[in-house]
């Protein structure tokens, strides 16, 4: 296993940066920051290094991942591009939006990267320190959310040294991400296709593309495969659409009210997405028997951030 590494924190330096990049050249692993949440970063052309993130999440190897590239042209190398992925890419890349897009027969990845798929998952992030480790590295980097598999997602390094610490080369730390929720996916087959809400909400996406976007509803086949019911579990069980706490529990709250941690006592959405996994992170670490969570209106990004909860609540 490879559980015995010693974990460095690497600073947002140029030796960061150069240490980051020799760590993936060499088919190593790093945790970066996104906007959205951290990745946990591999060179996608290399079998070794895209098994590795698998091994060290302990994901499910049908689940396929995320390759992050540094501008609209190396994305180009790898999918096939469309006049709807232009429009978007145009409006909203770099930011918190992956557009899956069919493969390149030419993309050179690794099959693992795709699990096989004939399409592949694709963005542009919008943090400086993933851009500069980028753009250092000059390639594809594969990069899944930095958590063990179907646990909370990391906004810190320290989340992801307390979930992967001892199984991946370095974390690279960035400070807390911005947005906090990850990115939303769109499939641009026939008809755009959301299939994750994520981080950019989907009124500004059916703006951009002139026209209602098709929502998948659960199992349907066309979701993303790594859209299990329970993920993002704490330890402890999650009940939600809460009034207060039972006892033994701890009360996350949204708006104004009495709790032990409030996404955002004003009622403000963004604020709330970017609190999320943290505060979900802090209460756990708590030990409770269980978190209530007051409810979170469906609106624009509380779209996403009821979809994490309900998996975060779904029975494991
Ligand atoms: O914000 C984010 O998207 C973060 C940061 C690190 O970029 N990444 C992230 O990756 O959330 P991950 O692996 O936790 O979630 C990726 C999701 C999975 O549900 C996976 O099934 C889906 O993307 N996915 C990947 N490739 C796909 C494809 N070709 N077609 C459909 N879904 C795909
Ligand atoms: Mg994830």
């Amino acid at each position: 296993t490879p559980s015995d590494l010693e974990t460095l924190r690497l600073a947002d330096d140029a030796e960061g940066h150069a240490r980051a990049a020799a760590i993936l050249r060499d088919g190593g692993l790093v945790a970066l920051p996104t906007e959205t949440v951290y990745g946990l970063g591999g060179d996608a052309r290399n079998d070794m290094a895209v098994a590795r993130i698998f091994e060290a999440k302990g994901r499910p190897r049908f689940n396929p991942l995320i390759v992050h590239v540094d501008s609209i042209d190396r994305a180009q190398a790898y999918v096939h591009w469309s006049d709807q992925a232009d429009r978007l890419a145009q409006a909203f890349w770099p930011g918190p939006l992956t557009l899956v897009l069919p493969l390149r027969d030419d993309a050179g990845l690794s099959p693992l990267v795709t699990a096989d798929l004939p399409t592949l998952a694709i963005r542009l992030p919008a943090h400086p320190v993933a851009q500069r480790l980028l753009s250092e590295f000059a390639g594809p980097v594969a990069a899944p959310s930095a958590n063990p598999s179907g646990r909370i997602s990391p906004t810190t390094a320290d989340h992801v040294l307390a979930g992967l610490g001892g199984r991946i080369a370095a974390v690279l730390d960035g400070g807390a991400c911005d947005v906090g929720l990850e990115s939303t996916i769109l499939g641009l087959g026939r008809s755009p296709t959301l299939l994750r809400p994520g981080g950019l909400p989907t009124g500004p996406i059916e703006a951009a593309l002139g026209m209602a976007l098709v929502h998948h509803s659960t199992g349907d086949p066309l979701v993303a495969p790594g859209q299990m019911a329970s993920h993002y579990a704490p330890g402890a069980s999650v009940r939600l659409n809460a009034r207060a706490a039972e006892p033994g529990e701890l009360f996350l709250g949204f708006g104004p009210m009495d709790c032990d941690l409030n996404l955002s006592a004003s009622g403000d959405l963004t604020e709330a997405a970017a609190n999320l996994f943290g505060h979900l992170h802090a209460l756990d670490a708590r030990a409770p028997d269980g978190i209530a969570v007051a409810p979170v209106p469906d609106t624009g990004l509380g779209l996403a951030i009821n979809d994490r909860l309900r998996r975060a609540a779904a029975p494991r």
